[in-house]
């Protein structure tokens, strides 16, 4: 399978893009946690990005293009497919994302969007806690952890991310309405986007994302 999973700060990508991930076999690319593991390990890119990141902006477009490409060129776990989740996030790095596969001959197949409102992901972003390490994420109360602030699968304690803040969402919200959710009507111009209820139950997502996917592996 390739697709993109698109949707605002806390619509589900992250928490959705395993499931599928497992379920068809494909990689997960998540561009924001490939951002923050250069911010941990404190590459150059990383201490340019944390700040952009912590003000709800936008890495360049041509920085993350080179991401992607070359996670899609080496990374043997993408060979039999991807879910991209944080990427593209502008038209232009939709644009460049499609002449890319056109050229691999693997076209894209379908852009999923999580639609929800902004009012109920103020609640979704604060109650947050991540494993870094995995990107796994938890919910102090909507997907509390086994044992409070300890990863169920490593056992590694849990963190807050430093841009899940009302001020950092507000950014965060405002840049995504302006330069990603255009990118919907690029999908739709193509026919291959789709629009699932992102405010129903986790389970209840990952089924309708399957069924507009038709199961196949
Ligand atoms: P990124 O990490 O992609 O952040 P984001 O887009 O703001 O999305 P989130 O990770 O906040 O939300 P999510 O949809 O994954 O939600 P989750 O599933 O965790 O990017 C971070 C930054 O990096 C950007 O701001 C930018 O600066 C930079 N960046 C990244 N990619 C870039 C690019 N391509 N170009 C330029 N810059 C880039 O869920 C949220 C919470 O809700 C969790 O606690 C979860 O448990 C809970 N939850 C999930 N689903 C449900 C449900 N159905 N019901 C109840 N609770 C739920
Ligand atoms: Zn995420």
């Amino acid at each position: 399978i390739r697709i993109v999973l698109m949707g605002p700060p806390g619509a589900g990508k992250g928490t959705q893009a395993p499931v599928l991930s497992k379920y068809f076999q494909a990689c997960h690319l998540s561009t924001g946690d490939i951002l923050r593991s250069h911010v941990s390990k404190g590459t150059e890119l990383g201490i340019q990005a944390k700040e952009i990141m912590d003000k709800g902006g936008l890495v360049s477009d041509d920085i993350m293009v080179n991401i992607i490409k070359d996670e899609l060129e080496n990374n043997i776990s993408c060979k039999n497919g991807f879910i991209l989740d944080g990427f593209p996030r502008t038209v232009p790095q939709a644009e460049k994302l499609g002449s890319m596969l056109v050229s691999r001959n693997e076209p894209l197949e379908k852009a999923v969007e999580l639609v929800i409102d902004d009012s109920l992901l103020v609640s979704r972003i604060t109650g947050r806690l991540v494993h870094p390490a995995s990107g796994r994420s938890y919910h102090t109360e909507f997907n509390p952890p086994k044992v409070e602030m300890t990863d169920d699968v490593t056992g590694e304690p849990l963190i807050q991310r430093s841009d899940d803040n009302v001020e950092a969402l507000k950014k965060r919200l405002v840049t995504y309405h302006a330069q990603t959710e255009p990118i919907a009507a690029f999908y739709k111009d193509q026919g291959i986007w789709t629009g699932i209820d992102a405010a129903q139950s986790p389970e209840k997502v990952s089924t309708a994302v399957k069924n507009s996917l038709g199961w196949e592996k």
